[in-house]
């Protein structure tokens, strides 16, 4: 493929891709924007490694390792499960991580991507590489934690090192010393060792931002990791000198760090003390998830009476939660949906920003099951008609209908906006136990005298619901 034939494809893709994040921002145009990417880095593919850099002794190679690293990603696609995603995710970002060290250091050590620069030149290159390798670490480190965690192979709870913060302070400090040596080096043998201590305290920082993160407060990292792996891509076509990955990658970082913004807003975070690890824990270590010991009565109900209150309704609002995912409940509340709305009854949907396990969770699962985008709203447009409201049902959340977010300032959700379902008429809570949802806080809606709590798997009660609607 020609020089030139090559950089048009460049630009295809890039337009590509700005159609698909353009795409991405709707429910309803979303699958296109799927398309456009997929095309886009179909493209961008093809034109790399027919493109006029790379020799073709190399195409078999390189076609060898796509049908290897393809091969595993159908694989993982197949046989992950929709609850399993946001832990998918996060390994993806890792692998990103992962590509931008391993870049940096094969650029840094191939005589040929440097032996002809001299001065500045030089230096921009050098900069490149030590800036490309410690962002590449951080996202590594970080999302392999964030992995474990959203998988639950490590606890919940946050890790606060004592004087964290001047830890972070010096191990930025150790940073720069070391650029700065990496730069006066005279010899790839002394630059190679400030470039690896650099690449551990990297490491070493990126594990320390996650582990200092508690439970409740794992979606801010989980974009702000998404917008490191578009910084790492950016930084890695720097390093190849690839425009087109300079671009992805910007456009990636920067769409993520949109994202980080919108969530701590969301989570009534400050963005700095996320970035410094261990914020919203107020300095006191919060109890590990699953840890809280729930107190009081509660009222349970059952599924026929749950019908008969929602056919008696006027006003209905949904809010589903993690649960739902995990029973894929979401086909049955469309059809209780239904069957309400053409008796006559007001149903909308009120969607936490942080509901579920990742951004967008429900929003995806409740597009699948067809209900109407136009009663699928945003927590702030409606979170002041639960007083006017008979009946607030809640499909298996917890922490983001949790009063004590409001009500207890030692609660480690303290300061979190919340979904005010207590203060309708009243609110139903489907759920299997007592069990506390992912910031491991016990949650005192389930003891309030208009709240009844209906046990069981949701997809299960819900199924009941709908055939006593039927009925
Ligand atoms: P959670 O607070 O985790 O509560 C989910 C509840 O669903 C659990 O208490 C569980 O109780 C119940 N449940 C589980 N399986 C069920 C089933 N089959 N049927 C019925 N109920 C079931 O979820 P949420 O309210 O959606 O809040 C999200 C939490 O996750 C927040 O703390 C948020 O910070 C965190 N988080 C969010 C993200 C993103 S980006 N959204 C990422 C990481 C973490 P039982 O076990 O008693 O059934």
């Amino acid at each position: 493929m020609s020089e030139g034939l090559a950089t048009v494809s460049y630009i295809g893709a890039m337009i590509l891709f700005i159609l698909s994040l353009g795409g991405l921002s709707h429910p309803e145009t979303a699958r296109r924007g799927n398309l456009y990417g997929m095309i886009g880095m179909a493209i961008a593919v093809l034109a790399t490694v027919f493109g006029p850099r790379v020799s073709t002794a190399g195409i078999p190679w390189i076609i060898a390792a796509m049908v290897v690293g393809g091969s595993i990603g159908i694989y993982a696609s197949r046989v992950v499960k929709m609850t399993q995603m946001p832990e998918l995710v996060a390994l993806m970002h890792s692998l990103v991580g992962l590509a931008a060290m391993l870049v940096g250091f094969a650029t840094y050590i191939d005589p040929a991507a440097s032996s002809h620069m001299t001065g500045a030149e030089k230096v921009i290159h050098e900069v490149e590489i030590y800036v490309g390798i410690l962002i590449g670490a951080v996202t590594f480190s970080g999302s392999v934690i964030a992995f474990c965690k959203l998988s639950g192979k490590i606890g919940g709870s946050p890790l606060l090192l004592p004087a964290r913060h001047w830890l972070n302070l010096a191990g930025l400090l150790v940073v720069l010393w070391f650029g700065r040596e990496f730069l006066i080096a005279d010899s790839v043998d002394a630059g190679m060792t400030a470039l690896i201590v650099m690449t551990i305290i990297a490491l070493l920082f990126g594990i320390h931002m996650v582990m200092a993160i508690g439970g409740a407060d794992m979606p801010v990292v989980v974009s702000m990791l998404n917008s490191y792996s578009g910084w790492a891509a950016a930084a890695t076509g720097f390093m190849l000198s690839n425009d087109l990955l300079i671009v992805t990658g910007a456009l990636v970082g920067s769409s993520g760090a949109i994202l980080s913004y919108i969530m701590c807003r969301a989570m009534n975070r400050h963005f700095i003390s996320v970035i410094a690890g261990g914020f919203g824990t107020g300095g006191a270590p919060a109890p590990a998830a699953g840890a809280a010991q729930p107190a009081g009565e509660v009222l349970p109900i059952l599924p026929a009476e749950t019908a008969e209150l929602l056919r008696d309704a006027k006003h209905v609002i949904i809010v589903p939660g993690y649960g739902m995912a995990v029973a894929q409940a979401q086909h049955t509340v469309f059809e209780i949906t239904r069957l309400l709305r053409e008796a006559g009854v007001d149903v909308r949907f009120g969607i936490h920003p942080v509901a579920g396990r990742m951004p967008g969770h429900m929003n995806v699962l409740l597009a699948e099951a067809k209900v109407p985008y136009d009663i699928v709203l945003e927590m702030d447009e409606l979170n002041e008609d639960f007083p006017d409201t008979d009946v607030a049902m809640v499909i298996g959340a917890n922490d983001i209908v949790n009063p004590a977010a409001q009500d207890d300032p030692s609660s480690p959700i303290a300061g979190m906006p919340v979904l005010e379902v207590w203060k309708a008429k009243t609110s139903i809570v489907m759920k299997r136990s007592m069990a506390s949802g992912y910031a491991g806080v016990d949650n005192p809606l389930f003891y309030k005298d208009n709240n009844r709590m209906l046990f069981g798997d949701a997809k299960k009660m819900l199924d009941e619901v709908l055939v006593a609607l039927k009925a």
